[in-house]
């Protein structure tokens, strides 16, 4: 059994519903999820011990908020070079937040990133069937990469 962190900011509880998703496809396909909010992690030591990673943030204005910056600052300092990795946020128009993430982890941190690339879901997907889904079956790609 792999064990994944999710790690995740979310100002109104959106990308927080899509967090708990994620969560649900990758404990649907065998493995261990923890979530967390990237405030509540506080070293670098506290990202060791995982074999994968997916971190989430909504976009206010075209960009992430202010706590994922920090988070991936943070991140840097604790070597996730070749783990594996995903990405995800809720917007409603523009979404520039999961692409940015995704690209940091890929080509800044040198992880192993999901094919799919980012989950980018539209605020009126999430909570609904097809949001759950999208989130379930981005957890389980995220676990097939650990047999592949
Ligand atoms: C002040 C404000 C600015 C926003 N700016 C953007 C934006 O630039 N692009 C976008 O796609 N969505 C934008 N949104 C929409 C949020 O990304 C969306 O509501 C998202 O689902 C919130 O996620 P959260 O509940 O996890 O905080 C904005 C929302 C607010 C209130």
């Amino acid at each position: 059994m792999k064990k994944v962190l999710i790690a995740y900011v979310s100002r109104t509880g959106k990308t927080e519903k899509i967090a708990e998703s994620i969560a649900e496809g990758i404990r649907i396909s065998g493995n261990e999820a923890e979530l967390k909010k990237t405030s509540d992690i506080k070293s670098p030591e506290e990202l060791a011990g995982y074999d994968g990673y997916v971190f989430g943030c909504p976009t206010y204005h075209r960009d992430m908020i202010a706590g994922m910056k920090t988070f991936l600052f943070l991140a840097e300092q604790a070597n996730l070079v070749g783990k594996m990795g995903g990405a995800f946020g809720s917007h409603t128009h523009s979404g520039e937040s999961a692409p940015m993430i995704f690209d940091t982890m890929q080509f800044v941190f040198k992880m192993d990133m999901v094919d799919l690339g980012a989950l980018n879901l539209k605020e009126a997907v999430v909570g609904t069937d097809d949001g759950l889904r999208a989130g379930q079956d981005y957890g389980k790609a995220v676990c097939e990469k650990f047999t592949n």
